[in-house]
């Protein structure tokens, strides 16, 4: 096991280029499995989750090869394989497993991970989605039970606008009989990829990316080549860690349009940003950055899963900022370690109050999950001496190349071994 050591201070320079995107990947990935031939999928990020996800993919017999940044799938010989327990419970988004192979085979079993660090998160919405297509779906003993003799078409409005939702009803429904409505669908870019590889794959899909969305069932799915879009997330992370150093960051492979509302809110920090067709530079070079409110919502509207590493950077501007996450309420792990760095920062509900400005200090944190640790690699690249980061499985499972590309822009960034003593009271966690 290892732990991340930053020393803090130096400003970052230079250029970042983005990685595909790991929420579209962890649904594309499984989306192929509903394919009769090979699909190829470019611009793969290179991340754990997407090496979960290959082995998963084997074990229900698929063929696949990962060349570069492109996944291979043959998914001729998959099996509608139970999946009760194992690797698929190490990753959340396992879930589109249950779409797709509901979608392929009418039925799966599909072990789900516990709670997790942001709070609960209920997968009842894509249940809703998968009985009122014909499935009949049952818990037992920590594993979805999913079976139906045939998928129908249905209108499906969802109670909750969720993306994991909307995409696992498409998935399903692309092979249903008739049309399918999905109606209070969520909007993120994220979910529009899917529908074009679908779509690549001859689905009938109609408004992905508005909030009504319209499926044809058909009863066969092609094989096809897909490029993944850019990691939004990743952009504004670096965009963030870049802005709160006070270099001139510019991160590269980016579509700016899914950054809309990160872009705003730096501006109104006073931090200058230039955008370009798919670059956008970031360059905070001044002392004092004007303290803003944050709310998290779905898309359009600010990232939650930029909440986290956006409440770091605040921790430099002046005043008392609010922070708000209407997504996951719970979503404030990272609070904890900031304040061992010394941030003043309080929670109450869904709700961090920041004053600023702080100069944050080195201390020993850990990540409890992905957004935390990009929140703790950004408050180490800005504090005083030098921060270590345990937990780094959980930012590995999001960033590719997370030090390389630091590396790459200035930053001093490592990975040491955990000593005994580290690896003992991880364990008694
Ligand atoms: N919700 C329900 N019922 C459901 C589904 C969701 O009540 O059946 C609630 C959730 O509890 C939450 C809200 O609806 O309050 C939105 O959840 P959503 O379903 O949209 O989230 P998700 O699909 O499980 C994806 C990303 C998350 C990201 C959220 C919100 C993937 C694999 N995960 O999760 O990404 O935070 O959308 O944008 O796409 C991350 O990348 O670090 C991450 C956690």
């Amino acid at each position: 096991m290892k732990k991340l050591k930053i020393e803090g201070g130096h400003p970052l320079n230079g250029t970042v280029r983005i990685s595909g995107a790991k929420n579209s990947a962890v649904a594309l990935i499984p989306a192929t499995i509903l394919a009769d031939d090979v699909v190829a999928i470019d611009g793969i990020p290179n991340i754990s989750d997407v090496h979960l996800l290959k082995t998963l993919l084997q074990e229900i017999g698929g063929e696949v090869c990962i060349d570069g940044e492109k996944f291979i799938v043959d998914p001729k010989n998959m099996v509608s394989m139970p999946l009760p327990n194992g690797k698929v419970k190490m990753l959340r988004a396992s879930y589109y497993l249950m779409g797709a192979m509901l979608g392929k085979f009418k039925k799966a079993v599909i072990g789900l991970p516990g709670g997790c660090h942001l709070g609960p998160r209920p997968i009842d919405q894509h249940i809703k989605g998968f009985e009122a297509l014909g499935a009949k779906v049952t818990n037992e003993h920590g594993a979805i039970y999913l079976r139906a003799d045939e998928l129908i078409g249905a209108k499906i409005y969802l109670d909750v606008v969720s993306v994991g939702a909307t995409i696992n009803i498409m998935l399903a429904a692309v092979r249903a009989k008739g049309r399918t409505i999905i109606e209070n669908a969520a909007k993120e870019p994220e979910i529009i990829d899917v529908a074009t590889l679908l779509t690549n794959m001859g689905a009938k899909i109609k408004g992905a990316g508005t909030d009504v969305i319209r499926i044809d069932g058909v009863d066969k799915l092609n094989g096809c080549n897909h490029t993944i879009i850019p990691d939004r997330i990743e952009a504004g992370t670096y965009l963030i860690i870049g802005a709160a150093s006070g270099g001139e960051v510019t991160v590269d492979n980016v579509i700016p349009l899914h950054l809309e509302s990160v872009i705003a809110k730096l501006r109104e920090m006073g931090i200058k940003i230039d955008i370009n067709d798919d670059s956008i530079t970031v360059n905070s070079n001044i002392n004092k950055l004007k303290m803003v409110d944050i709310k998290t919502l779905v898309y359009p509207g600010f990232p939650t899963d930029l909440q986290q590493p956006f409440t770091t950077l605040l921790n430099k501007a002046s005043g008392t900022g609010v922070v708000t996450d209407t997504i996951y309420g719970a979503r404030f792990k990272h609070i904890d370690e900031l304040r061992r760095m010394n941030a003043k920062i309080k929670v109450e509900g869904s709700t961090a109050i920041i004053e600023g400005p702080t100069k944050l200090q080195a201390a020993k944190v850990r990540a409890t999950d992905l957004r935390a640790g990009a929140a703790l690699v950004a408050a180490g690249i800005i504090a005083e001496g030098v921060t270590e980061i345990t937990g780094v499985d959980h930012i590995d499972r999001g960033y590719e190349d997370l030090e390389n590309k630091l590396v790459g822009l200035g930053a001093k960034i490592w990975r040491e071994d955990l000593t005994s003593e580290e690896i003992e009271q991880l364990q008694n966690l």
